[in-house]
């Protein structure tokens, strides 16, 4: 094998393309100079309809926690009512942010490898009987592979009660809709990582003007993380407080390009036939997935490890065929494996992945799967050709 040839499956990091890591080779400048407001304001607009935003983007240099963290912090003081909705890793993750500054926070428990049903969080709201400041909830759950019903989400939270609305983008936007006004989102988060086709260091919040104004007389102590700073920076001159990451600035704006190029509906509807052709490849072989079709990410896909052999799949994948993909984390850890076809990522990818999981099924268990799930999403992709 040509050991350079290796392959990304994981739901995050993820492939970038020659053309941003040309952008991101490009000579450095001073975050002080007369260049760099020009390129942050561009890269802060133009990701604007990529974020469903009509503010532009804040970007952070960190990775996605730490966008997490700002919207934890900035949002919240002691001993706020929280809620936030826990369908796996992440949402624990963004709770257990929301404790350390200082937050009563109410979980709202699904069960992983469900989407939240936006009567479970209404019944949940109902339920508590203070003021809630903010409902906090994972657009993709990247531990289980779901998408959750964001914008129904919204309207509930709106209808039920007077919070903010903050939600974690970081393994979706770049590949999904998203509309923050339409859908009731105050505060949306992203990092630089998964959908969006660049090296892991960028962070972004968008923010809309109620969540600015929140922000703005939020008492909490904080620093690196505080977007007011981020806010006047940009307001005054199109610039970061802290020393910005530069390089992978470039890299965003050419990753603006591409997406302008291909079209945002366009990235949209081939994340969705990503989705499909990997569902039904792996149906066709009788994989068992852990998402039901209706609750599935089209960026990330859960597979069901049920027996002995078929754990070692992540490895085999890994030492036969040089393709990396996702484990299970926490208490799905050896339990599943999970597909990323997110970004940089097309129909030949899929062919690719699941070309090697029929024959590491067969090295494994003898199974007589080759060119089963390929046929099968080849056939799911000529419906869309
Ligand atoms: C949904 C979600 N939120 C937050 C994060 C954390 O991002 P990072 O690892 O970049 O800090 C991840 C990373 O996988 C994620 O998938």
């Amino acid at each position: 094998m040509l050991l350079d040839q290796q392959y990304l499956f994981a739901p995050g990091p993820t492939p970038i393309p020659d053309r941003v890591k040309a952008a991101m080779n490009q000579p450095m400048i001073a975050h002080r100079s007369q260049e760099f407001p020009t390129l942050l304001e561009d890269v802060a607009t133009r990701l604007m309809p990529v974020f469903g935003s009509e503010n532009p983007v804040t970007v952070l240099a960190g990775s996605g926690t730490s966008a997490l963290e700002a919207a934890a912090a900035n949002v919240i003081e002691e001993n706020d009512e929280i809620v936030v909705v826990v369908a796996g890793a992440f949402g624990d993750r963004f709770a257990s942010i929301c404790e350390t500054f200082g937050a009563n926070v109410h979980r709202l428990n699904i069960e992983w490898g469900a989407a939240c049903k936006p009567e479970q969080l209404e019944e949940f709201l109902q339920s508590i009987p203070k003021e809630i400041k903010a409902v906090f909830a994972t657009y993709c759950e990247t531990s289980t592979g779901v998408l959750n019903p964001i914008k129904d989400l919204g309207e509930v939270v709106k209808k039920v009660t007077n919070a903010l609305y903050i939600v974690d983008g970081v393994s979706c936007i770049g590949a999904v809709p998203v509309d923050m006004k339409g859908w009731n989102i105050d505060i949306l988060v992203s990092g630089s990582q998964k959908a969006l086709m660049l090296p892991p260091g960028l962070a972004f919040v968008a923010m809309n003007d109620t969540a600015r104004e929140v922000i703005r007389n939020c008492k909490a102590k904080r620093f690196y993380l505080d977007l007011n700073r981020y806010l006047a920076s940009y307001e005054t001159d199109k610039s970061t407080p802290f020393t910005p990451a530069v390089s992978l600035i470039y890299g965003a704006q050419e990753v603006c390009r591409m997406l302008e190029e291909e079209g945002f509906e366009n990235v949209i509807k081939r994340h969705l036939l990503l989705k499909e052709m990997v569902r039904e490849g792996l149906k066709a072989i009788e994989i068992p997935l852990l998402t039901s079709d209706e609750d599935a990410s089209p960026t990330v896909t859960a597979v069901r490890t049920i027996d002995e052999p078929s754990k070692q799949i992540k490895k085999l994948l890994k030492d036969k065929f040089a393709i990396t993909v996702g484990g299970g984390q926490k208490k799905l850890k050896g339990e599943i494996f999970r597909i990323g076809h997110m970004g940089y990522c097309t129909p030949f990818d899929v062919i690719k992945v699941l070309g090697s999981i029929e024959m590491t099924l067969k090295f494994l268990e003898g199974k007589d799967v080759l060119g089963i799930a390929v046929k099968r999403a080849e056939e799911v992709w000529m419906e869309h050709v």
